[in-house]
């Protein structure tokens, strides 16, 4: 069954019971076709170093109150070792955009690493490090990544623009080439948007399903926006919506995306714990199957601050669903296209 646009917007409008109804609905699908399964990734935040800019982001570059860092390889791969040790079954590094032939190096040689930890059974590693030349994607690809995150932030490219710095480095057109590029060397791909931005309305939100179902994703991480320290967005974008409509249109979005696509892989983003103690747990109950409990350490996690946020680490009430311990918990989706 196809969900056609209108639709999307008429659920993405729901309150109250509406609203109720939809994420019962998204979870039994997702049970019914995915499983009910929550898959864990230990997210290790490599970097906050980045070239890029990004108005919303709060290790953007010009924020000069923030701290840099990077990990040694030996403080990524003792985190990777625990995610093994703890049976996560897959891990994510994650970064700021650099594109230097010594991070490129550094990176993959990483990877290398974290794939012989474990050689009877190896972690899935998931990278996340902005856009890059097809020709990284594939070096990285080769040492072992299979599944990458590249969000599309928006998919209006009106608000695309309207939250970036118009320098030639923030380019929506150089989003959707690194996108495509992905797909080609191989990898799973996911995207995603920021739910609640500044000048973002309903039928933004309706087109951002849309275009994740016509780009074929195999893989989802979206939540709301979060006011950053540091960052000029609400000075040149205006206010954002409140933040129980953001955290409750996150929610919606998520539903909708499960109903929209059945068997792709949805994480519960952490963005939203800020806005809610209860905001991942809600995610899963709504139609997520993936969270990521952070892993870096603590001297990267304190200056690892994409927006303003005093919540723990990881809510161990999540871990009262049922885990998919030890297994890569790939997207179902891409098994079906390259069967
Ligand atoms: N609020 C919410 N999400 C943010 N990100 C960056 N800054 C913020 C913020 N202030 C997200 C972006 C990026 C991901 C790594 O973090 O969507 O792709
Ligand atoms: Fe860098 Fe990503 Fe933040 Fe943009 S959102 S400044 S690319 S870390």
């Amino acid at each position: 069954m196809i969900i056609d646009r209108r639709e999307i917007e008429r659920m993405l409008a729901a309150e109250g019971e509406a609203m109720q109804e939809l994420f019962a609905r998204a979870a039994a699908v997702r049970d019914e076709t995915v499983g009910p399964v929550l898959y864990l990734r230990g997210l290790i935040e490599y970097s906050n170093i980045c070239r890029k800019n990004c108005l919303y982001c709060g290790i953007r570059r010009e924020n000069r109150s923030v701290a840099r860092y990077r990990l040694t390889p030996d403080e990524v791969i003792a985190a990777a070792r625990y995610a093994g040790e703890r049976r996560f079954g897959s891990v994510v590094l994650q970064g700021g955009e650099i594109t230097t032939e010594d991070h490129i190096a550094c990176i993959e040689s990483l990877v290398v690493r974290i794939k012989s930890l474990f050689p009877a059974s190896p972690l899935g590693v998931t990278l996340s490090f902005g856009e890059q030349t097809e020709a990284t994607y594939r070096r990285w690809f080769r040492a072992g990544a299979h599944r990458y995150l590249l969000r599309i932030e928006s998919s209006s490219e009106r608000l695309y623009r309207s939250i970036h710095p118009d320098d030639g480095l923030h380019r929506y057109e150089e989003r959707l080439r690194a996108l495509r590029a992905l797909r080609r060397v191989g990898y799973q791909v996911g995207t995603g948007v920021m739910i609640g931005l500044p000048g973002q309305t309903l039928a933004d939100l309706a087109d951002d399903i849309v275009f994740m179902r016509d780009m074929d994703i195999d893989m989802c991480g979206m939540g709301p926006y979060v006011e950053a320290e540091g960052t000029p967005l609400v000075e040149r974008c205006g206010p954002p919506p409140e933040r129980d409509y953001r955290l409750a249109m996150a929610l919606k979005m998520i539903a909708v995306l499960r109903l929209a696509m059945p068997d792709i892989n949805i994480a519960a983003a952490t963005a939203l714990s800020p806005l809610s103690p209860d905001g991942r747990l809600d995610a899963v109950r709504c139609g997520a199957n993936v969270v990521m409990p952070n892993l870096t350490p603590r001297r990267g996690k304190e200056a690892y601050r994409l927006y303003d946020d005093k919540s723990s680490a990881i809510d161990s009430r999540l871990l009262c669903e049922r885990i998919g311990w030890g297994e890569w918990g790939d997207s179902l989706r891409f098994g079906k296209k390259n069967k």
